[in-house]
């Protein structure tokens, strides 16, 4: 550092002639007298960003540019002259004399300006430790880098789209990977105002994220909330500039960058490769190119990549010699003679679609019904969709870029004159049906015979036909095939789940005997099992309900056992067959917290040192599932009997990443399963189905508050006050009587100082306001009774008005959405 400032100021003392000699601590900054000459660079002041003059590849132009300082100097984050490079090394960049920031080249020509206008001169300009470059007049940042991105998206940013002045400021991809001149793609957000990201190429549309439903794009193929991206859109009403933002869960360097080959991709730092490592990129299949197939068609990509896509046109449209048209005009479209005795219009639904661009949003249009009577009033709409987090949509211009899905997608309502909705009835002759139908139906009942016996018959067979299959189908490493069942290693470091085959298993749970088995867990039941290796394990036999084929398991399971923390239940591998999904995990002899806790005997064994460990541990789990692991996994069902304890009573976080394996995706108008558990569910979700990160730790909260009562939430009621267990811990913390609350068997053993803090944890996690929940980690903070002051929690409103008729049965499994499904009791 100390060569470095002797640099810049020699370099200011011979160029400039100054006479002010320069500031060490002025490193990062630039101002009037100190301009920065080629060959210098300045530097954020916690060491992350560094700008200077850079040459690509291949190239002796110099353009001013921002990189990391510590390591991959070689990405540029931004630049400043992408149009006008400096043609040797004699260039620098000042303030000029009306105060804006400049490029100028050896004969102080201006190549490049910040181009704001300006009263006084008095501006400098600073790099800062998020790689935003700022100029200040008078101490007012007058101008930003980060308004004026280049191809690359830094955690901090907020590009948007200004309301008022409809001002939009886009990323534009450079030309290629040498040269950061401007290229033909960009991207921002739609000026329509629909929430909608674009990439623009030579400014016509190329390809769209769908509109955001609080969660994820609806429009973005396998987006999925459980792996929670960060993303968020700002509050545009508020503050008239629509954005969106990243919120990143660590300090691992990220950026999302739009490629020169016009793509859009997220990359995080890997340290210990000490390279860029994609997390996500954007869809990139043909389908994916903006209205690949016109107006008024479906795209539909084809099985492998390189089949080119198929087009259709929408149910009751026909292809006409302009593209795809309705065959049979709408009532509401015929002139009123002719609609005499007529069908009325109705609407034909679609499923898994990228609903089509120029949707127009419906205000106040609560439900499915209502929104398609609102498309029914108007003539001029075409089609109408419901989805929850966005509400009513409907199309009355053209219906462009419809594509369907392999997985996920919307449900599209599209409209349709009554005739066209009308299933055609065949006329069948008499005689054929005697013929054909005959012995048709013979045939059938024969099949439904099977069908009906088809368990007994399948016992039957069962082991002739694994073999079979086995050595039909080898190489898709099913059907009982063992690719990797290796021995456990004595570390206990694999990284790669193990595919066991079903005789492995069956043999380690002598076949799944009464004598093995644990219990009922929330997704089937649980039996224990021995290897020949002498390892315990735990075999989790999944109920047929799993919503996923064998390969969409079987990369979950995979990515899922890839989650290794001391407060997670190791996933050792899994078997997977036609029929039969199973779990294999690491086995724990005592069972789970709600055994202990709610039982009156054994929740003597838990003191208060052991509870505290317990709750720390459980957090610790939950911050690496939600923050720290490479997936983000919401659990979507904390509660107690999914907490295992090890033999030393640590706390080990089971069924993670169930939501994802039962195959729901976070689209909500497809999910049919939200699971959750009656007692732990958080407001948002109990009633909108709506979930993120601080579902969570609302559940979280629920736990801490049992864990230190020693209660059940779903279930308790105080005998004299009539109050469930939030309304307690409220009563009882704000009136300063926390030791009410606690568990009387217990109550020797602690602290009321340690108690309090983490009933006002508990009570901070189950606040109605998603937003006003602690993260997991702000969580850990309060837990470990860091210095800060955190605010008081609100009273849970939510937890109050609940009356005391629906809190009746215990840990009911609930399923949202759309029906209560079953109800399992969860009684491990
Ligand atoms: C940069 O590297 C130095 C030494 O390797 C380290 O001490 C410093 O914390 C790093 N700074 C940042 C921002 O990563
Ligand atoms: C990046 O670092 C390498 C070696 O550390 C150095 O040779 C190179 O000049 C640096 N590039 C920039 C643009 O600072
Ligand atoms: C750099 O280029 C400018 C013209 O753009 C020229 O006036 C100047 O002499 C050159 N400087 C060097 C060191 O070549
Ligand atoms: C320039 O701005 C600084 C604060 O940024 C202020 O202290 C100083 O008085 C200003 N000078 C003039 C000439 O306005
Ligand atoms: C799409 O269908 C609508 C309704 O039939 C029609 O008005 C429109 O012209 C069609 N668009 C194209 C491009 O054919
Ligand atoms: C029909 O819907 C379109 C699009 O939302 C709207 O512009 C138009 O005013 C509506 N017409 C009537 C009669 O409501």
């Amino acid at each position: 550092m100390d060569y470095f400032d002797l640099f810049v100021s020699l370099t200011t003392t011979i160029f400039l002639c100054s006479l002010i000699p320069s500031s060490h601590a002025a490193t990062s900054t630039i101002s009037p007298n100190q301009p920065l000459a080629d060959g210098g660079t300045i530097v954020s002041p916690g060491g992350v960003f560094e700008l200077g003059f850079f040459s690509p590849l291949r190239s002796t132009n110099r353009y001013i540019g921002i990189w990391y300082h510590n390591f991959s100097n070689s990405t540029i984050v931004w630049v400043a002259n992408r149009n006008s490079p400096v043609s040797n090394t004699s260039g620098s960049l000042a303030i000029a004399g009306d105060g804006n920031l400049v490029v100028l080249d050896g004969q102080q020509r201006v190549m490049w300006t910040s181009g704001v206008s300006l009263k006084t001169r008095n501006t400098t300009a600073a790099l800062l430790d998020t790689g935003n470059l700022v100029l200040r007049n008078s101490e007012v940042v007058v101008w930003q880098s980060f308004d004026h991105p280049a191809d690359t998206y830094l955690p901090g940013m907020k590009p948007g789209l200004n309301l008022l002045t409809n001002e939009n400021h886009q990323f534009t991809s450079r030309r290629s990977e040498d040269d950061p001149a401007p290229g033909k793609f960009t991207l921002g957000i739609n000026p329509d105002r629909s929430t909608q990201i674009f990439i623009w190429d030579d400014g016509e549309p190329r390809w769209r994220s769908g509109r955001w439903n609080e969660q994820i794009f609806i429009g973005v193929e396998g987006m999925l909330a459980e792996y929670i991206y960060g993303f968020r859109l700002n509050n545009f009403a508020l503050e008239n500039v629509m954005y969106f933002y990243y919120n990143p869960f660590n300090s691992t360097p990220q950026r999302f960058v739009l490629s020169p080959a016009g793509f859009v991709e997220h990359l995080e730092w890997q340290e210990d490769s000490n390279s860029w490592q994609q997390i996500w990129a954007q869809p990139v299949t043909e389908c994916e190119l903006y209205n690949k197939c016109g107006n008024n068609a479906t795209c539909t990509n084809g099985r492998n990549d390189g089949d080119s896509p198929t087009c259709d046109c929408l149910k009751g449209y026909v292809r006409g010699s302009e593209g795809c048209v309705r065959r049979t005009p709408l009532q509401c479209e015929r002139r009123e003679g002719d609609a005499a005795g007529e069908k009325k219009d109705g609407f034909y639904r679609i499923e898994g679609l990228k609903l089509p661009d120029l949707s127009d949003w419906v205000a106040g249009s609560a439900s499915l019904s209502q929104c398609e009577e609102t498309c029914l009033r108007n003539c001029s709409c075409k089609a109408y969709s419901f989805v929850t987090g966005i509400g009513c949509l409907i199309w009355a211009r053209e219906l462009m870029d419809l594509h369907f899905f392999s997985d996920g997608g919307n449900d599209f309502y599209v409209r349709l004159a009554g005739s066209e909705l009308v299933e055609k009835k065949v006329k069948v002759p008499v005689l054929l049906i005697v013929v054909i139908g005959l012995p048709a139906l013979s045939v059938l009942g024969c099949i439904c015979l099977l069908w009906i016996f088809r368990r007994k018959l399948r016992a039957l067979l069962k082991r002739p036909k694994r073999q079979e299959e086995a050595s039909v189908n080898p190489s898709t490493g099913f059907s009982g095939v063992p690719v990797n069942e290796e021995e456990e290693g004595s570390d206990g470091k694999r990284t790669e789940s193990t595919v066991f085959s079903f005789e492995t298993v069956a043999a380690a749970t002598s076949n799944f005997s009464s004598s093995n088995f644990l219990g009922e867990g929330g997704f089937g039941p649980v039996y224990k099992g021995l290897l020949p290796g002498g390892q315990e394990i735990a075999v989790k036999r999944l109920s047929n309900s799993s919503g996923q084929g064998i390969e969409q398991f079987k990369n979950e399971v995979h990515l899922i056992a890839k989650l290794q923390h001391r407060n997670l239940v190791r996933l050792l591998g899994f078997c997977a067959q036609r029929d039969d999904k199973m779990l294999v995990y690491e086995y724990m002899p005592n069972k789970s917290l709600d055994d202990f806790l709610f039982d009156q005997n054994k929740k003597r064994l838990l003191d208060w040192n052991t509870r505290y460990n317990i709750i720390e541990g459980i957090a610790r789990g939950l911050l690496y599932l939600h923050r720290d692991s490479r997936l983000r996994v919401i659990h979507r069902d904390m509660k107690a009997s999914n907490i295992l304890l090890d033999d030393s009573v640590n706390p080990k976080i089971s069924d993670f990443g169930m939501a994802k394996i039962f195959g729901s995706d976070g689209n909500e108008t497809k999910t049919k399963r939200v699971v959750g558990t009656y007692g732990y569910m958080s407001p948002e979700y109990a009633m909108q189905g709506l979930f993120s990160v601080k579902s969570d730790v609302y559940s979280f909260g629920i736990l801490v508050l049992e864990i230190v009562s020693g209660h059940r939430n779903s279930i308790y009621q105080h005998p004299d006050l009539y109050l469930n267990l939030i309304a307690c811990a409220w009563k009882f913390w704000t009136e300063d009587n926390v030791m009410e609350f606690v568990d009387p068997s217990m109550r020797d053993s602690c602290l009321l100082i340690d108690v309090s803090r983490c009933v006002q944890l508990g009570l901070s996690c189950v606040q109605d306001r998603a937003n006003e929940r602690p993260t997991m980690a702000t969580a850990i903070m309060m837990l470990e009774g860091g210095t800060m002051a955190h605010p008081m929690p609100r009273q849970p409103t939510f937890a109050f008005e609940r009356s005391i008729g629906e809190t009746v049965s215990t840990d009911q499994r609930f399923i949202s959405g759309n029906s209560l499904m079953t109800t399992m009791v969860s009684g491990r």
